[in-house]
């Protein structure tokens, strides 16, 4: 189990990310999403990595496995520790994204964790079968991605904390479950549609939680990461 819980940097330029971090006044493990990243750059990350933050890069590739398999050599070279790819591009793609990262992580450091996104939370049973022509229902059509990213060598996938336990029982303990979708008690649900708190979501089964609004949307952000982390560390 990830110890900390990791905390969604969403915010549209480093200037406010910088001024949240400060705030927070400890080393955290951060994600980075496309927001970000596509506005500010690789820059970003250096300066998260000279700030001794870890790093969830949050860009969902998906593309042919060739183009996959180069960008992810060269996000490697950024000394990253989580980053992640769509399932639905394929096993070929899932493993020449390993291969990328193997290829472009420096010699003696750690290659960066690969895990993949399955169905989108914010993608309905109803949705998928009308967009994707998908039959079965979605907790299938998760539990097979989850198996087809595991046979590709990944380490885990991003779900919900409610399907955890049975990806989990598929895929074995070690294949990461990192769920969103966290909210204290109290705090609105907003766009998330299943949620847990971090008790509840390592109840459920998840192996590392991402935490967004309860945190950086709080009144004192940094109470709330220490309640959060207590909740997830069961130290309440
Ligand atoms: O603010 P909140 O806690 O809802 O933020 C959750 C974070 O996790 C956001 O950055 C969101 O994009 C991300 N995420 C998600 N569901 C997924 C994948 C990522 O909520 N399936």
């Amino acid at each position: 189990m990830e110890r900390e819980p990791i905390v969604a940097l969403d915010f549209p330029t480093w200037e406010i990310s910088r001024t949240f971090l400060e705030k927070m006044d400890t080393s955290l493990f951060v994600k980075v999403g496309m927001e970000l990243y596509l506005q500010n750059g690789p820059v970003i990350i250096e300066e998260l990595k000279k700030m001794n933050h870890r790093i969830f890069l949050d860009l969902k590739l998906h593309d042919i496995p060739n183009t996959v398999g180069r960008a992810m050599k060269g996000l490697a070279q950024l000394e990253i520790d989580l980053i992640n790819v769509h399932a639905a591009g394929g096993v070929t793609m899932m493993e020449q994204a390993l291969n990328g990262l193997v290829q472009g992580t420096p010699s003696g450091k750690e290659r960066p964790k690969l895990i993949s996104v399955t169905q989108l939370t914010s993608t309905s049973e109803e949705q998928m079968k009308k967009e994707q022509l998908i039959e079965k229902p979605l907790i299938n059509s998760v539990l097979h991605y989850a198996e087809i990213s595991r046979k590709a060598g990944l380490d885990g996938v991003v779900c919900s904390p409610h399907e955890a336990a049975a990806i989990r029982e598929i895929c074995g303990e070690d294949f990461i479950r990192v769920t969103p979708g966290i909210r204290l008690q109290g705090d609105a649900a907003q766009d998330q549609q299943r949620i847990a708190s971090p008790s509840q979501a390592r109840e459920l089964g998840s192996s590392a939680i991402v935490v967004g609004r309860s945190i950086t949307g709080a009144d004192e952000p940094a109470k709330a990461y220490q309640q959060v982390k207590s909740e997830w560390e069961r130290r309440v």
